[in-house]
């Protein structure tokens, strides 16, 4: 279980105690169940309301709440059938039919769940990534910057996607000026804290290119595409705002199949022909496209693309 309060620990054993003594009791199964939710034991969540539908079928709240559950989880047809349940139990189940009008959209990952995921990250981010995660993905883009003949110190860099600021502890030395955006306010929080950034801006990273008024010598978007599923409007964007001979560098997760997708991991990978074909539709030039791991998960390598492309 992640981290958790001592009073949440001390709610969690009481209610355990509590379905102990009375192991009918749906109402504790339900307040457990999203205590371990909020504490990142989604199975165990689950396994509590499954509990909890074996004593009453018909509970339409637990129905929808297995729902979000799975929702989340990105399975997205067992979400369906769950809130379709809800809807057979309680034809006016208004939380059961909001959240079949939001599987709909379920196939991309909207800036609303993006920045819920880290703002609820942005306290054990850096300790996760640069812990048990191995996160390397920062030391590549610096090492694909000097690989390119970045000189130190001088280049006006935007870091997109700037999160806590690990990428631009990374970035930094390159850096006569570091600006840094990011869709969660909590990540951006974190980012001030290094005193690094010149500037910082809570803001979804097209937008922002978009309507910027200030051009950069490189643009890094440093473990942040694989939330961004077709990255040809984004490279655009950032092609516009990026100086006559400067750089776009960043990472993407591989999909050894080619093209795009978003995986059950809720994030997107991207093939080396997608990245390619993007990188040129912006009207920009590949410079490198070598595979690096990123980061572990679960014990396995993430393998990635890390590139440069020039104006
Ligand atoms: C895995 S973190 C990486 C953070 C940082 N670049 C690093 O290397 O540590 C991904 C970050 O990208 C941000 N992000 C994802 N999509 C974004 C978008 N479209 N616009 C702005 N920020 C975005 C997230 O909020 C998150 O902070």
């Amino acid at each position: 279980m992640e981290n958790i309060s001592a009073e949440i620990a001390d709610e969690i054993v009481r209610l355990r105690e509590q379905l102990f003594l009375e192991p009918r009791d749906t109402r504790a199964m339900r307040d457990l169940a999203v205590l371990l939710g909020a504490a990142g034991d989604l199975p165990g969540a689950i396994d509590l309301y499954q509990r909890a539908l074996r004593v009453d079928p018909y509970d339409a709240e637990v129905l929808v709440r297995l729902g979000k559950l799975w929702n989340w989880l990105g399975d997205f047809n067992r979400a369906r059938s769950w809130f379709v349940r809800a809807l057979s139990v309680d034809p006016d189940c208004g939380d059961a039919t909001d959240g079949l009008a939001e599987l709909a959209d379920a196939g991309t990952l909207t800036p609303a769940y993006i920045r819920t995921l880290f703002d609820q990250y942005a306290d054990r981010f850096d300790e996760n990534l640069t812990g048990t995660l191995a996160y390397r993905a920062p030391q590549e883009v610096a090492a694909i910057l000097a690989r390119c003949g970045i000189a130190k110190g001088a280049a006006d860099i935007l870091d997109l996607g700037c999160g806590t600021g690990l990428s631009g502890l990374a970035l930094h030395s390159f850096a006569g000026r570091l600006v840094g955006v990011d869709l969660s306010p909590m990540m951006v929080a974190k980012a001030a804290l290094r005193r690094i950034y010149d500037d910082l801006a809570v803001a979804e990273a097209q937008s922002y290119l978009d309507q910027a008024t200030q051009d950069w010598d490189v643009i890094a978007a440093v473990d942040m595409l694989n939330y961004v599923g077709d990255l040809t409007p984004t490279f655009k964007s950032a092609a516009t705002r990026i100086r006559r001979s400067g750089w776009l560098v960043g990472t993407v997760e591989k999909r050894a199949e080619g093209g795009m997708a978003l995986t059950e991991k809720r994030r997107y990978e991207h093939g080396e022909d997608h990245l390619r074909q993007s990188i040129k539709t912006a009207g920009l030039t590949v410079v490198e496209i070598s595979e690096a791991v990123l980061r572990q998960e679960g014990g396995q390598p993430v393998a990635g693309l890390i590139f440069a492309a020039r104006r």
